[in-house]
């Protein structure tokens, strides 16, 4: 490993199937105002909305509702969210569902007391909160995006055609998560698979990059065998406790900043894929899903054409290293004959389509709603980053997205 880096994760996590019991004494921690941050109603239905509203009210909370947070929340979303803080004067922010009302609650925690624009503060000039900060908790029902115990928090611009993650500080992360992954038994098949694919695209936009020996590339390829093994499981028996716990603690590790520690990260499948979710409004994993095996087929590509720079040799190696270690490809086929670096990378790639398949995941963009006519306009909203094995140009992201469909 190469890299210097400070770390500190503040968030303190309570994980099992009676963590909600800690919630009170995390309660007594803050005032007695708490906004109440949950989603379309799916708490309502599987009952935990009345659990967190008996803890609360045992507490002597509060309580100041803010539901009807939608999935991929929306920069008017969080304006209307900011208005009952104020209003209620509120001490504690709790979202109570998935990484959309985690990152809303972040995003309403830094804008309670600002006095700018927090869109174009935040999700355009990307500056720091300088004021105080509304502490987060979060009681999570939908596992995939690290949201608890990150400060990552996505917002749509539907105006602007934008959607853009801000990574807050710790000073923004989660004070707490409650982790019980009993309470994802009920997402819905088509949610749970795009949460899975969330997780494991997380880890490797950290894995394909860097050319140096690192812990980290260990940790991911352990981490990413658990994602495909448990996946399996749960896709046969959604109400498979064990695996379910799994995917609910791999989803953390995957994105509570371990494992960008010492490396450059990539990101550019989440920028273009949150690139055409603003387009769309398609749930987060599809998007992934849908423009991965183009973005690392051209990574590969390139690479063996000499068109990819001073990284080339490290990601072929890197993508052999993947077919190796995390899908089992072999060095030599049946009779003997060995496979070149290129052709394991590309096998590697190959097996985890048929997994991608096997779950069920959205494939192409065209399903997500996603027509020729947008690819420049999605182009134009998709940030092309460095720190990958090959920076994009222009074209190739109108070609990648093309192959997408
Ligand atoms: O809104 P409700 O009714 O709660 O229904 C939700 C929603 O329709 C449902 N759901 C959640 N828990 C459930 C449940 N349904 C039944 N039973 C339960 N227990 O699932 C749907 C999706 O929920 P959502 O919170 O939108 O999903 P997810 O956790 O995938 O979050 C997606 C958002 O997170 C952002 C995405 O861009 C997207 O906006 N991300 C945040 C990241 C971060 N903070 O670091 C990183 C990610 O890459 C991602 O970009
Ligand atoms: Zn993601």
């Amino acid at each position: 490993m190469r890299g210097s880096f400070t770390y500190c994760n503040p968030t303190k996590l309570y994980f099992g199937k009676n963590a909600l019991q800690k919630l009170a004494d995390e309660l007594g921690k803050y005032g007695p105002n708490v906004q109440l941050i949950y989603g379309g109603g799916s708490i309502k239905k599987n009952g935990i909305y009345d659990e967190v509203v008996e803890v609360l009210t045992s507490c002597g909370k509060n309580v100041f509702e803010d539901g009807g947070v939608m999935p991929n929340p929306t920069v008017d979303k969080l304006r209307e969210g900011v208005a009952i803080a104020r209003e209620n004067n509120v001490d504690l922010l709790l979202a109570v569902g998935g990484g959309s009302c985690c990152d809303y609650a972040k995003a309403v925690s830094v804008s309670v007391n600002c006095d700018d624009d927090p869109w174009e503060k935040y999700y355009i000039r990307f500056e720091e909160p300088d004021c105080e900060i509304i502490p987060v908790g979060c009681v999570l029902t939908m596992v995939g995006t690290g949201s608890e115990m990150n400060g990552g928090s996505v917002i749509t611009n539907h105006e602007t055609k934008q959607k853009i993650g801000h990574v807050f500080g710790e000073n923004v992360m989660p004070k707490f998560t409650v982790l019980n992954p009993m309470y994802t038994l009920s997402v819905p098949h088509y949610q749970m698979v795009a949460g899975i694919y969330d997780i494991f695209n997380h880890i490797c936009e950290q894995y394909f990059s860097g050319a140096d020996d690192n812990t980290t590339d260990y940790l991911c390829e352990g981490l990413m065998k658990s994602v495909i093994h448990s996946s399996r499981i749960a896709n046969k028996d959604p109400e498979d406790y064990e695996a379910r716990s799994n995917l609910m603690w791999t989803a953390t590790w995957a994105l509570n900043t371990l494992l960008g520690k010492g490396k450059t990260t990539d990101w550019m499948v989440h920028m273009l894929g949150q690139a055409a979710g603003a387009y769309t409004d398609a749930t987060h994993g599809m998007t992934l899903a849908a423009v991965s095996l183009p973005y690392y087929r051209h990574l590969v590509n390139s690479a063996v054409d000499g068109a990819s720079g001073p990284l080339g040799e490290a990601c072929i190696a890197k993508f052999a290293r993947f077919a190796r270690e995390v899908w089992g490809v072999p060095a030599a086929g049946l009779g003997g004959e060995e496979f070149s670096e290129e052709e394991i990378a590309f096998a590697g790639l190959d097996a985890m389509e048929g997994w991608m398949k096997e779950l069920g995941l959205v494939m192409n963009l065209t399903d997500l709603g996603v027509t020729e006519d947008m690819l420049e306009g999605i182009a134009d909203s998709t940030p092309i980053l460095k720190g990958g094995y090959k920076v994009l140009t222009r074209e190739e992201v109108i070609e990648i997205l093309r192959q997408s469909l």
